[in-house]
């Protein structure tokens, strides 16, 4: 399978955001997507359901959403009929991880855990089986724009061996300080999503850049 890749909404113009929407429907991107912070899991606030609507109205392309909210078990379904295709929860803000990736996969959305920068992959070995996605925060979550964090890219790559032994499909997405200075190696290690905020709508032609990041050139690695 040809990797995936998922502009970030975070850093689109949000005063002409029905404009960035459209014009990432228009590049090779696979999802938009979508972070949501409550200000208390995160620093930051950013956006809630109401605005996943508007989202869903112009974007031909799944939303993926990042859930950044303490007891996300409280919003799955809010997010899910507002048009959330995925949607991810972080391990570090569930305390019965099971059961609320248990009610995602019930709305009928891929259901996905995010691990932040300190949160070992092995302590998803109970889990991995109920995972359709596992997010690797390659920042501390709450702010787009930041220094990707190296240790990362190992972390992709233990996660990958620990898919491939337990021989699952669960999609490794890899979501911060991504570009095309660093996508090589976490496809190389693993990784299947690609998050790309700033690289992407910071860049002089986002188009372009999209295009670039979906080919290049390893996909026969895994093909
Ligand atoms: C960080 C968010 C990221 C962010 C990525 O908390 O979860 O999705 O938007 O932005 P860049 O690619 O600019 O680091
Ligand atoms: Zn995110």
């Amino acid at each position: 399978m040809k990797h995936l890749i998922a502009p970030s909404v975070l850093a689109a113009d949000f005063g002409n955001l029905e404009r960035d929407i459209e014009m990432i429907n228009e590049t090779e991107a696979d999802w938009f997507h979508v972070d949501i912070m409550d200000g208390n899991f995160v620093p930051n606030i950013s956006f809630g359901a109401d605005i996943v609507k508007v989202i869903k109205k112009t974007a031909k392309k799944p939303l993926d959403v990042h859930l950044m909210v303490e007891k996300p078990e409280r919003y799955i379904e809010s997010f899910r009929d507002a048009g959330a295709d995925n949607i991810s929860v972080h391990y570090e803000a569930c305390t019965h991880l099971h059961r609320t990736l248990e009610q995602i996969k019930k709305t009928g959305a891929l259901a996905g855990v995010a691990l932040n920068p300190h949160t070992p992959v092995a302590l998803l070995e109970d889990v991995l089986e109920l995972c359709d996605i596992v997010v690797i925060m390659s920042v501390n979550p709450g702010f787009g724009g930041q220094k990707f964090i190296y240790q990362s890219l190992l972390k992709v790559k233990a996660l990958s061996e620990m898919i491939t032994i337990k021989n699952l499909p669960v999609l490794i997405e890899v979501d911060g300080g991504v570009g095309l200075q660093n996508a090589e190696s976490l496809l190389q290690a693993g990784a299947r999503v690609l998050v790309a905020g700033n690289s992407v709508f910071a860049s002089d032609n986002p188009h372009q850049t999209v295009y670039h990041l979906k080919n290049l050139g390893i996909h026969t690695l895994y093909a």
